[in-house]
């Protein structure tokens, strides 16, 4: 648990009811598949956001629960997909849903999720939060192709890499802080939205960082995974920075031996704590951003959690 988060506990149990009402089937085949999968929680970073910008701004309520359900829910359809996409073994502490349930049912899934999400925002008969969705959403798949798209391609730069980091990342969690601030004014909106957003591009670029660096059983996923599918994270941006011819033939090689030889080079140079940096540079921004909203008791969880983005292990 993010010590942030702690008072939300009880908020959580609601947010995970909207869920499990959400991907309830009638079908006890499916209903079954949706259980197991049930029993695996991540760090509700989307929800938290919606419900901590939600108490700067008074108490969080049914709608909260219902926004930050499906923000959750479109997550963990990314999630699943993506572990499909990187064949990775372990998420959230657990056996992926492919391995355990095979590809084609994996895939089915997260389309599951998705759709379900969608419906617990359209059913709030809120037309700006639904566009709001699915547009964000939009980009999310965008992000998603962008990345696939750029893989192993040194003529990466920096900046490419932030859009797709927005892309993936951080437009989600930008709507978590829209969300939270729902019944605000527009500028309460907005200042939630770029705490969303900042905090978004940091939370992706320690993860980038914890991929090189973190121990597995900390994080409770594979990592090690973004080197082996060629993805131009900002640490391998910063390492390709030093001589990119030779980065880019090594890049080309893909042999096991190779890749923890090249991530154990990327992983032990300045490469790391330089994209940290930048992430640290972000979470200044998101601090900032808090500026605009009511000082109190929740906006200081929001300063604590911009805090441990940075500073995590898992
Ligand atoms: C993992 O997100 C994917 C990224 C955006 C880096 P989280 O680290 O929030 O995953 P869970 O929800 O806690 O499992
Ligand atoms: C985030 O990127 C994935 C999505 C936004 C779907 P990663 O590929 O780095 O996520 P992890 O590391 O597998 O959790
Ligand atoms: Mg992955
Ligand atoms: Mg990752």
């Amino acid at each position: 648990m993010i010590p942030a988060f702690v008072g939300l506990l009880p908020h959580f149990a609601a947010v995970e009811n909207r869920m499990a009402e959400a991907l309830a089937s009638r079908e006890p085949r499916v209903a079954g598949l949706i259980t197991d999968l049930g029993h695996f929680h991540g760090k509700m970073l989307r929800p938290a956001l919606v419900l901590l910008v939600a108490e700067t701004l008074g108490n969080p309520g049914t709608l909260h629960y219902t926004l930050g359900a499906a923000l959750e829910l479109i997550h963990t359809a990314t999630l699943i997909h993506d572990d499909l996409i990187d064949d990775s073994d372990t998420r959230r502490g657990a056996s992926t849903a492919h391995t355990r349930f095979g590809n084609t049912t994996s895939v089915l899934l997260g389309d599951y999720f998705y759709t379900h999400a969608f419906t617990l925002v359209a059913d709030l008969d809120y037309p700006e939060l639904m566009r709001r969705l699915t547009r964000t959403t939009n980009v999310l798949c965008d992000g998603e192709l962008h990345q696939q798209m750029a893989a192993r391609d040194t003529s990466v730069t920096e900046i490419e890499y932030e859009r797709i980091i927005y892309a993936k990342t951080a437009c989600l969690t930008e709507l978590a802080g829209a969300f939270g601030a729902a019944q605000g004014s527009d500028a309460q909106r907005v200042a939630a939205a770029a705490f969303g957003r900042a905090c978004g591009m940091a939370f992706q670029i320690s993860d980038d960082c914890l991929d090189f660096a973190g121990d597995p059983e900390k994080v409770g996923k594979t990592l090690s995974t973004d080197l082996e599918r060629g993805r131009m994270t900002l640490p391998v941006l910063r390492w390709l920075a030093g001589d990119r011819t030779r980065a880019a033939r090594l890049l080309a090689n893909t042999s096991p031996a190779e890749v923890a030889a090249l991530r154990a080079e990327i992983a032990g140079g300045p490469a790391l704590a330089s994209a940290l940096d930048t992430a640290r540079s972000h979470i200044a921004d998101a601090k900032a951003a808090l500026a605009g909203l009511p000082a109190g008791p929740a906006r200081e969880r929001l300063f604590e959690l911009a805090d441990f983005i940075v500073s995590r292990d898992h």
